[in-house]
């Protein structure tokens, strides 16, 4: 039984050298735990999974298997990163699945926010169970599990957890970063050589761009919703911004209005920008983004993103608003 609560005493993890001996001490543990056992872990690519990913592959090499589930939901570039840094770059035994098409197949005509995140989450968990079957000799299921998700056990996250672990999937756990906060698991990705886009990644959520592309979710209007968010962190990264504001991104309501384009008329989706700051995600406020930089990311959305013809900017603070729009 792994010990869930952070002694008072421990000592936060700040430095380089804090964060080596925090390794050092988990890469004994994991050893001690797992001896020469097969360990497997569903890697999403954020700043937790990958840092367990991370320190399992130096404890314990090609003891462990990485699942990258590409739901079709996530974000332009991800899936690839996920792949150079840990199959290409730390040699990683990484499986990666494109389920794309079951996802959006199983998502076509459902609008209903709960329900879109129901299947989402299902079908996470089914296509994981697919991918641990097909292995042999799985004794383990290690976890990014962060101290704060110990903490939090109220209604928001039950509602933000979608589903628990199915009995196929009832492996001993392996949770090296229970007891971190997430800075601390940002300082600890950095000294294990993570790409700084990786360690510095703002939160995202696990039904991804789905909860962004707003009501029944269809390809195209998902592909804008991508390649918009994609313009507007290229756009903040070169601004500065990235790593100083929390949470930025942009969604694609399902309705049209008119334009002008090429002299002829549009009926075009709007693309809502979204910046916000918060400490908890609890209540957020807005990040002002200075005007000529919104009038770059609006000029580039309308005219690289095929299907969009507008661009508004959300600053509804938490409360009233939530943070997403789903
Ligand atoms: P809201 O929209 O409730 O979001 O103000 C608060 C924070 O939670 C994230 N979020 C989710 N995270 N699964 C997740 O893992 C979800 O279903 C989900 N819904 C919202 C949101 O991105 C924000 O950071």
């Amino acid at each position: 039984m792994l010990d869930n609560v952070r002694p008072a005493d421990m000592q936060r993890i700040e430095t380089p050298v804090q964060a080596k001996e925090f390794i050092d001490q988990q890469v004994a543990l994991i050893r001690e735990q797992v001896g020469d056992g097969r360990v497997l872990l569903a890697l999403s690519g954020g700043v937790d999974s990958s840092v367990v990913a991370a320190l399992l592959i130096k404890a314990i090499g090609q003891q462990l298997t990485c699942v990258h589930v590409n739901h079709g939901l996530l974000r332009k570039g991800e899936p690839e990163q996920v792949i150079r840094v840990f199959r290409d770059q730390m040699n990683a035994n990484l499986i990666y699945v494109d389920a794309t098409d079951r996802f959006l197949d199983k998502l076509a005509n459902v609008s209903d926010p709960e329900q879109k995140r129901k299947i989402i989450g299902k079908e996470f968990i089914d296509v994981f169970a697919e991918e641990a079957a097909k292995l042999n000799g799985i004794r383990f299921l290690a976890q990014g599990t962060i101290y704060p998700d110990i903490l939090e056990s109220g209604p928001v996250k039950s509602h933000h957890n979608v589903g628990g672990l199915p009995p196929e999937l009832n492996f001993e756990l392996v949770e090296p970063i229970r007891l971190l906060f997430k800075d601390e698991v940002r300082v600890v990705g950095k000294a294990l050589g993570l790409p700084e886009g990786m360690v510095e990644r703002q939160p995202f959520p696990g039904p991804g761009l789905g909860v962004r592309c707003v009501g029944a979710i269809t390809r195209d209007r998902l592909n804008a919703v991508r390649e918009s968010d994609a313009i507007l962190r290229e756009e903040f990264a070169n601004a500065g911004l990235q790593g100083k504001v929390w949470q930025y991104f942009t969604i694609v309501p399902d309705f049209k209005s008119t334009g002008v384009r090429d002299g002829q008329r549009s009926y075009e989706w709007p693309c809502v920008l979204r910046a916000v700051n918060t400490r908890d995600a609890m209540t957020a406020t807005i990040e002002p983004i200075p005007y000529d930089l919104l009038a770059r990311i609006t000029d580039r959305i309308t005219h690289e993103v095929p299907g969009v013809n507008r661009v508004l900017y959300d600053i509804t603070p938490k409360p009233v608003g939530t943070i997403e729009w789903e």
